[in-house]
């Protein structure tokens, strides 16, 4: 962890990811602006103790000077299905916001950066484990947005000397005190279960029971938030000038959607009715992480790896979110 105090900008910082690292970042005694639109984030995920600007990464250049130590970018449009049906809002979103905030951050001369990348680039997985030599070839413009952005961060590595870390995030999930997971519609396996435990649902769907796994559903590979979190401020004593490391981050395990209905059972104490329904295309059967460079490079090691674990926090923050009855 970084040993002097710092000053950072987290762009995206009223989301879930973003908050819970801005909450890490606080934790080890640095500084923290977050910058965010609120387009998809909650003033109140803004963690107590950072500063917080409303407005958007394309301006950040009004922000942004030399006082920053660096910047960690999470602002983004992430919906999968979304982006299928309205692509030209992802790369004006995700590409050209993160141009601006480039441009702003060489004027400022702020020169460490690490962005928020996803899986979703490599699109369907040639082998797996998945490494960061693997091919990448999206299969929604999301994933192309993030993948285009990685390669701006390439390029300002190797032309203007950023100091630049990619992180590959896997499934993230879990929890961490008062921030956790509520994207609007929510889309992510583990909270979809648990609104069904809180009977916010009805039954959850399973797309596809007849791949070529164990139990037959899709296998994905769950990472809890804070161990996420770590590895930003891992990235940020390892970035280097003129350097653009890529890390994918997932625990190595792939757990299959009947594992989790099954783990929120256990850990709700509530039934779950399942419904079948077909395969959904583009879904491959198996996505899980190697993540050796992150544990070579940034010396992260997860901690929260078990299922169980990362579920009973996601239900903790779930419940929390739970109206009270009148
Ligand atoms: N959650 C996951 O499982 C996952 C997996 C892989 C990658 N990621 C990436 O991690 C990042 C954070 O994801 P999340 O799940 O926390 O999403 P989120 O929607 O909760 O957070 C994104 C935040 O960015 C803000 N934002 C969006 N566009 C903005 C703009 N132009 N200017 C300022 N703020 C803006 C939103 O208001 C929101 O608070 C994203 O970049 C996403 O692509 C997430």
């Amino acid at each position: 962890m970084s040993k002097s105090p710092k000053k950072y900008l987290v762009t995206g910082g009223a989301g879930y990811v973003g908050s819970v690292v801005a909450q890490h970042l606080l934790e080890a005694g640095h500084a923290v602006t977050v910058l965010d639109d609120l387009s998809t984030g909650f003033r109140e995920g803004v963690p107590a103790g950072a500063d917080f600007i409303e407005g958007r990464i394309q301006d950040a250049a009004k922000w942004l000077d030399a006082s920053y130590d660096g910047v960690l970018h999470f602002a983004a449009y992430s919906q999968v299905g979304e982006s299928v049906a309205d692509p030209e809002k992802y790369w004006v979103n995700n590409v050209g916001g993160s141009t601006a905030l480039l441009a702003a951050m060489r004027d400022a001369g702020v020169r460490t950066l690490v962005f928020s990348s996803t899986a979703a680039t490599y699109g369907e997985p040639v082998s797996s484990p998945i490494t960061e030599s693997d091919p990448t070839a999206p299969t929604s413009p999301y994933g192309a947005t993030k993948l285009a952005v990685d390669h701006m961060i390439t390029g300002e590595a190797a032309a203007h000397g950023l100091a630049a870390v990619s992180l590959r995030y896997f499934n993230v999930a879990g929890a961490y005190g008062d921030c956790g997971e509520r994207h609007s519609p929510e889309s992510h396996l583990i909270p979809l279960v648990l609104q069904v435990a809180l009977g916010q649902r009805e039954s959850i769907s399973v797309y596809g029971d007849d791949y070529p796994t164990p139990d037959g559903t899709c296998v994905r590979d769950y990472i809890h938030v804070a161990d996420l979190a770590e590895a930003h401020l891992l990235a940020l004593d390892a970035a280097t000038a003129g350097e653009h490391l890529i890390c994918n981050l997932g625990n190595g395990n792939g757990f299959s959607v009947r594992e989790v209905i099954e783990t929120v059972r256990e850990v709700t104490g509530h039934p779950v009715p399942e419904t079948a329904a077909p395969r959904r295309g583009g879904d491959p059967a198996v996505l899980v992480a190697s993540a050796a460079t992150a544990r070579e490079r940034l010396g992260w090691q997860p901690s929260r790896a078990d299922l169980a674990g990362i579920v009973s926090d996601a239900w903790t923050f779930a419940r929390r979110e739970e109206p009270t009855a009148p």
